[in-house]
């Protein structure tokens, strides 16, 4: 049956990262002609289905306006995706975000593509958004940056350039994840099988969402809903002291596990995320989407090892903010 992606030029910025490459296997399988800009800062151009045109660049260069030649739509996920970072890197996250954003939709102008999917966050609320109308707050750089770029959205709206969904994604979690805290647990216990000192008491509590069902629910609410802002959450929340629990149990291992005493496991880490959602999608359980997640890790460190002992280095390694390691 034909569907209104099928034959459409789409345009996916960020295309090759965790989110991105499911977003471009969903959109080819519904059919759709599909671009990627992205600078492979984090991504992985090999999650890249056959067939997709690639542009190897940042989007705030020129590569942008030739990638955006004919497109029909555009989904911008590309950003500086890590909320950690904040105060390490701050103007890298501000530019990456905001004038990447802004950068996008000068282009989008001159090229006159109408149709835009933005990839906003939770944390826009700065801990619970029961629903889209709710205030939205900031004490990250990361979350300011999402805020930031949800009002120039809307600007261009205003002034009638454009269409835009806003997607305020909770967690994700699923094949392909590559950051955050299962990701810094699974690595903490790959190096030190023994031992997980957790930052934070542990009785964080957030939405979260498989990362398959987030880029179902975008693509269904382009579909079906009018344009404006969408919460995509599965309902349910993940407590760090149960990810632990579980991401033990999957790996199999029995480490002495210690918590710290904050809320928090850094000083904007809201200890409570929770999103409700005005069109809910179909969401497996949080149990499948974690234990995916690690699998998924844990496959692809023993593969980094092998690749890295093959080319005679130590494998990399990348930073563990959310559990301290004490070697
Ligand atoms: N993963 C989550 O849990 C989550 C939650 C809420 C919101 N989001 C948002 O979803 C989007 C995708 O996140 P993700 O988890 O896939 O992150 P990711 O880091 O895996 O993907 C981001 C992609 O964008 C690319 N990129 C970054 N800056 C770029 C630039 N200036 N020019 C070109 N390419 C650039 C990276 O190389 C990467 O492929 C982001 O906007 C993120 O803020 C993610």
């Amino acid at each position: 049956m034909r569907n209104q992606w099928s034959g459409k030029r789409v345009l996916v910025t960020g295309g090759c990262g965790f989110v991105g490459s499911h977003l471009v296997d969903k959109l080819a399988s519904l059919g759709a002609v599909v671009t990627v800009i992205d600078n492979l800062s984090t991504g992985n151009r090999s999650w890249l289905p056959s067939g997709v045109e690639f542009h190897f660049s940042d989007m705030r260069r020129g590569a942008l306006s030739q990638a955006m030649i004919g497109q029909e739509f555009v989904f911008h996920l590309a950003a500086h995706a890590d909320v950690r970072q904040n105060m390490t890197r701050p103007r890298k996250v501000w530019s990456n975000n905001v004038d990447a954003t802004l950068t996008m939709l000068e282009v989008m102008r001159a090229e006159g593509v109408r149709g835009l999917a933005f990839a906003s966050s939770g944390i826009v609320y700065r801990g619970v958004g029961s629903k889209e109308t709710d205030a939205l707050d900031a004490d990250s750089i990361y979350g300011a940056s999402k805020i930031a770029c949800e009002h120039l959205i809307k600007s261009y709206e205003r002034e009638g350039l454009i269409d835009a969904w806003r997607f305020r994604f909770a967690g994700l979690l699923g094949p392909r994840y590559t950051h955050g805290h299962v990701a810094d647990f699974v690595q903490a216990l790959k190096e030190h099988p023994d031992h997980l000192e957790v930052l934070g008491n542990g009785y964080q509590r957030k939405a979260y969402l498989d990362v398959r069902d987030c880029v179902n629910g975008m693509v269904e609410i382009v579909d079906t809903d009018s344009t404006g802002a969408y919460n995509l959450a599965s309902g349910e929340t993940l407590v760090i002291r149960d990810s632990v629990r579980q991401i033990c149990d999957i790996m199999g291992l029995s480490p002495r596990v210690t918590y710290g005493d904050t809320a928090g496991g850094w000083p904007t880490d809201p200890p409570t995320i929770e999103l409700g959602t005005r069109h809910e999608v179909a969401a497996r359980p949080l149990g499948e989407s974690l234990g995916d997640a690690v699998r998924w890790l844990a496959e692809r460190a023993g593969r980094d090892a092998e690749r890295a002992g093959r080319a005679g280095r130590a494998p990399e390694r990348a930073p563990q903010p959310y559990a301290k390691s004490r070697a």
